[in-house]
C-alpha cells in the first residue's frame, strides 16, 4: 500500500513519487495551500496540497487531526528559508497529488506533541492506543524490542536454549503474594502464578537441558513502586556445571554487547564487585548508586560516653548503627531544607536527622554549627571531622539507631541528596554485589535473603545450623545506577543441604514435601550443580531511554493500585462463573479488613 515510511523520505528521494500512509499529526492552512504533518511510527513527513489538484484539495480541506490517510505525491525539495534542519525529513516535502482518507477521527483526548508528565498518567493509561501514538512511546517500544533480540542472540551463540514453561503452576516462593487462578475441574483448588520460574527452570537442568533461557512474564502481588509491576518481564537464565565465575562473565559479556550494539556506550570491563556487607557499610543500600560520591561513615566508637542518649544508645547497642554523611558545600542549606531532609528520613523510619555545619574548621568548635555539639566532647568532634574528612562549608549528618534503620535512612539520603545537589556522576555504573547473607532475621524467624534453593558458601554448610546469621550465600545481585537489574544464585543441588536449610527457615518436612516435594525427589534422581540469574527486562530498558518508571516501557502497564484502566481489569464476574468455580464472594466490609486479610506470609 505504501512506498516509504513517512519519516523515511530525505533529499535522495527528490522527485520520486511515494506513496505514505499515518495520521494527520497537524494541518495547516497557509493562504490558499494546506500543509499536512502526516505521521507512522518512524517519522513526519510534510505533505503540501495546492489548490491545482481540485479533488485532493477538497479532501486534504476537510481533513482534521488524527485521521488516517493515504497521500500519493512527488517528492520536492522545501523552498529556501522553509527547511527544518532538526527533522529527519525536514530539508523535503512532498507535492500531494492523491488523496485517500481511510477513517475520520474523533478529537483526541490530548496532543500527541506533550510530554510525559503533560497529561496525567491515568488519561494517558485510559486511552494508551493513542498515547502510543507519541514518537517517545514508539522509541521506547523499539529500543526494547531491540534488547530483547539482541539478548537472545547473545545467548543464542552461546548455546542456550529458549524453552518456554508453565503459567498455571503452584506457588514459586519470591517473598511476594501469589496470583491465584480458581480451578473449575478441582473445585476449591488453585493455580497460583509464577513468582518467576524458578523451580522449573531447575527442574531443566535436572533434566539435562544444561543451558535455558526464556523472557517470560512473572506475577507478584506486592506493594508496586516506579520500578516494580505486579505482571513484569524477566530474562531468566539457568546454566549446568557453571559456576558463579563463569556464569557471572557471560552475563557481563552479554550486558556489555546490549549496551554496545543498542547505545552505543562501552561498560567497564570487568563490572567491579562489592561484598553486601561493603554496600551497606559505605553506602546504607545493597543496590548502591556509584555515580553519587558521598559515603557512609560509622562512628559508633566515638560516641559511646557522649551526653546524648539519641547517640550514646545505639553506639553501644550491637545491633545499632551511628554514622555520619558529609556533603560537601552542604552549610548552604537552609533550616526548611534541613526540615525536609529530616522528614524524608522520617519514611524510613529515623526519629532525627542531626547535623553539624562547618563553617570554619581552624576555629575549632567556634567554627562549627548544630543543636547537638553541646552533648559531644572536643575528641568526639575532632573524630568525627577528621574521619568523615569535613572541610570548611561541609554539612556533615547523622544517623543513629537500630542498623536496618540508619542503613536504610541514611542510604536514601544519600541517593536523594546526589539527586537535589546535582552531584551524580555522567554514564554507567554498573556493580555485581556478591557474598550476600543467606538468612536474614526478621524478629521472630529466619527468612530467606534471596529464595531457598540458593547454595551457601560451600565453607558455611556446616554453619547452616549452629551459626545461620553467619552464613553466606553463592548468590550475586548486578546493579547499574542504582538499580537492582538482576539477581541471581548457584543452587542447592544436594538434597540434605535442602533439606537443611528448609529447616532453617521453619518449614517442616510435611510442609516441605507438600510444597515442593517434587523438586526434592528430583534432587534424588541425579542434579547436576547449577546456578542462574534474572534480569527485570522492563527496569533494564527503564535504564537504558531514561523513562522515570517501568510503566513507561510497557505498551500496558497497570496502575500504582494493580488496575487495568484501559479493559477495566479486574472486574466482577457474573454469579454463573463463580458457581462453576464454586466460588462464594466475601466483600470485604471496609479497606481495615482487606488489610488484615492480605498479611503476606512469603517464605
Ligand atoms: P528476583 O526476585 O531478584 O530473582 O527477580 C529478578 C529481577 O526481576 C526484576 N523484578 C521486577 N521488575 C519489575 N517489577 C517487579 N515487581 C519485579 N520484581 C523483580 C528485578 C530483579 O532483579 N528466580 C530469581 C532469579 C534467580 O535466582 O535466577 C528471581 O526471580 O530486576
Ligand atoms: P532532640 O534532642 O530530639 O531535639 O534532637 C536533637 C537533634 O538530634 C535534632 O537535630 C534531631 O533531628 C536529631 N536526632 C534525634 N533523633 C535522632 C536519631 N535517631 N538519629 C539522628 N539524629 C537524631
Amino acid at each position: 500500500m505504501r512506498s516509504h515510511y513517512c519519516g523515511q523520505i530525505n533529499e535522495s528521494n527528490i522527485d520520486e513519487t511515494v506513496t505514505l500512509c499515518g495520521w494527520v499529526h497537524r494541518r495547516r492552512d497557509h493562504g490558499g495551500v494546506i500543509f499536512i504533518d502526516l505521521r507512522d511510527r518512524e517519522g513526519i513527513s510534510q505533505v503540501v496540497f495546492d489548490p491545482d489538484t481540485v479533488e485532493a484539495f477538497a479532501l486534504a480541506e476537510s481533513v482534521r487531526n488524527e485521521f488516517v490517510l493515504k497521500v500519493v505525491g512527488r517528492v520536492r525539495k522545501r523552498p529556501e528559508g522553509t527547511e527544518n534542519p532538526d527533522m529527519p525529513t525536514g530539508m523535503v516535502e512532498v507535492l500531494g497529488k492523491e488523496l485517500e482518507i481511510f477513517n475520520r477521527a474523533e478529537t483526541p483526548p490530548f496532543m500527541l506533541d506533550i510530554e510525559d508528565d503533560e497529561v496525567s498518567e491515568e488519561h494517558r493509561l485510559r486511552y494508551r492506543y493513542i498515547d502510543l501514538r507519541r514518537p517517545t512511546m514508539f522509541r521506547r517500544l523499539k529500543l526494547r524490542s531491540e534488547v530483547a533480540r539482541t539478548l537472545r542472540n547473545s545467548l543464542d551463540k552461546k548455546g542456550f536454549l529458549e524453552i518456554e514453561t508453565p503459567v498455571l503452576t503452584a506457588a514459586t516462593p519470591e517473598g511476594a503474594r501469589d496470583y491465584l487462578v480458581p480451578s473449575r475441574t478441582h473445585p476449591g483448588q488453585f493455580f497460583a502464578l509464577p513468582q518467576s520460574p524458578q523451580l522449573f527452570k531447575q527442574l531443566l537442568m535436572m533434566s539435562g537441558m544444561d543451558r535455558y533461557y526464556q523472557i517470560v512474564r512473572c506475577f507478584r502481588d506486592e506493594d508496586l513502586r516506579a520500578d516494580r509491576q505486579p505482571e513484569f518481564t524477566q530474562l531468566d537464565i539457568e546454566a549446568s556445571f557453571m559456576d558463579e565465575e563463569e556464569l557471572m562473565s557471560l552475563m557481563e559479556d552479554m550486558m556489555r554487547d546490549i549496551f554496545a550494539h543498542v547505545l552505543e556506550a562501552p561498560l567497564p570491563k570487568p563490572f567491579p564487585r562489592m561484598p553486601y556487607a561493603e554496600a551497606m557499610q559505605r553506602f546504607g543500600s545493597d543496590k548502591p548508586d556509584l555515580r553519587i560520591p558521598l559515603e557512609l561513615v560509622d562512628v559508633a566508637d566515638l560516641m559511646q560516653n557522649v551526653d546524648f542518649k539519641v547517640f550514646a544508645g545505639p553506639a553501644k547497642d550491637p545491633n545499632g548503627r551511628v554514622t555520619a554523611l558529609r556533603l560537601p558545600k552542604g552549610n548552604e542549606l537552609s533550616r526548611k531544607e534541613i526540615d525536609d531532609y529530616t522528614k524524608y528520613v522520617g519514611i524510613y523510619g529515623a526519629k532525627g536527622l542531626a547535623y553539624i555545619k562547618v563553617n570554619e574548621l581552624a576555629k575549632g568548635r567556634d567554627g562549627l554549627q548544630s543543636p547537638i555539639l553541646k552533648f559531644l566532647p572536643d575528641e568526639t568532634v575532632d573524630g568525627i571531622m577528621q574521619r568523615t574528612g569535613a572541610e570548611d562549608g561541609d554539612l556533615v549528618f547523622f544517623g543513629a539507631d537500630k542498623a536496618n534503620i540508619v542503613s536504610e535512612a541514611l542510604g536514601a539520603l544519600r541517593v536523594k541528596l546526589g539527586h537535589d545537589r546535582g552531584l551524580l556522576e555522567h554514564g554507567w555504573k554498573p556493580l555485581w554485589v556478591v557474598d550476600f547473607p543467606m538468612f536474614e532475621h526478621d524478629g521472630k524467624r529466619w527468612t530467606a535473603l534471596h529464595h531457598p534453593f540458593t547454595a551457601p558458601k560451600e565453607s558455611d554448610i556446616d554453619k547452616l545450623e549452629s551459626d545461620p546469621g553467619n552464613c553466606l550465600s553463592r548468590a550475586y545481585d548486578m546493579v547499574l545506577n542504582g538499580t537492582e537489574v538482576g539477581g541471581g544464585s548457584q543452587r542447592i543441588y544436594r538434597a540434605d543441604v535442602q533439606a537443611t536449610v528448609f529447616r532453617q527457615l521453619g518449614i517442616s518436612d510435611e510442609e516441605a514435601r507438600e510444597k515442593f516435594g517434587f523438586l526434592l525427589d528430583a534432587l534424588k534422581y541425579g542434579c547436576p550443580p547449577h546456578g542462574g540469574i534474572a534480569f527485570g527486562l522492563d527496569r533494564l530498558v527503564m535504564l537504558m531511554t531514561g523513562a522515570a518508571s517501568i510503566r513507561e516501557v510497557m505498551a500496558f502497564p497497570k496502575t500504582q493500585t494493580a488496575a487495568c484502566l484501559l479493559t477495566n481489569a479486574p472486574s466482577d464476574v457474573s454469579d454463573a462463573q463463580l458457581r462453576e468455580l464454586g466460588i462464594k464472594l466475601r466483600k470485604p466490609k471496609s479497606n481495615a479488613d482487606v488489610d488484615e486479610q492480605g498479611e503476606s506470609a512469603g517464605v
